[in-house]
């Protein structure tokens, strides 16, 4: 799933994609830890058919032996449309080096490569001037998913280099 040089490093913390089952074992971590623990929006998992269709990928951030960060990204369609989710990182890792921003970033950049020429997510209601800082727009009515306010909002993909 990996492309060569598919990676980045921020501080100390190294973004790239789920590689090993030591990779996706603390990608899943650290979303069970945000998403069912500390935000409560899923009760016992946040795993779902999703992270096991073919086209799925998963992002992880590291530190030394730990896995700080995640993120999902995969194609809805075959017209170059792909959606983000699931990004997270632990409490104590946030507002610290960008760790957040690296993620959001590395999944563009990801989906660009893969050939997808847009991407969208459900972006929650507090995050939402985050993602405008980082060049996504608001593209549809705020919707309840999970139970909880999302702003839909999308960004154009690039190749890259
Ligand atoms: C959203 C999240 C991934 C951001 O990660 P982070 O590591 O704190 O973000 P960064 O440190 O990269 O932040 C980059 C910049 O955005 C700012 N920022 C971070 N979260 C923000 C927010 N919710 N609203 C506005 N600005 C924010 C940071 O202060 C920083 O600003 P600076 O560049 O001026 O210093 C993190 O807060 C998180 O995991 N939250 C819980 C899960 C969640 O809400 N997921 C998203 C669902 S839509």
């Amino acid at each position: 799933m990996r492309s060569p040089g598919s990676s980045t490093t921020t501080g100390r913390a190294t973004v790239r994609l789920a590689v090993s089952h030591w990779d996706m074992d603390g990608h899943f971590a650290v979303r069970r830890t945000v998403f069912v623990e500390e935000q409560a929006i899923f009760s016992g998992s946040d795993v779902d058919d999703r992270d096991f269709e073919p086209g799925t990928l998963h992002a992880v951030a590291t530190t030394g032996d730990l896995v700080v960060g995640a993120v999902r990204l995969y194609p809805t369609d075959d017209a170059g449309n792909w959606r983000g989710d699931r990004l997270a990182a632990l409490a104590d890792h946030r507002t610290r080096g960008t760790l957040g921003a690296r993620l959001v970033r590395f999944a563009v950049a990801t989906a660009g490569r893969h050939g997808g020429t847009r991407m969208d997510a459900l972006i929650q209601m507090p995050n939402v001037r985050f993602f405008s800082a980082l060049g996504w727009e608001p593209c549809g009515e705020l919707a309840v998913y999970h139970g909880v306010p999302h702003q839909p909002m999308d960004i154009p993909l690039s190749p890259g280099p």
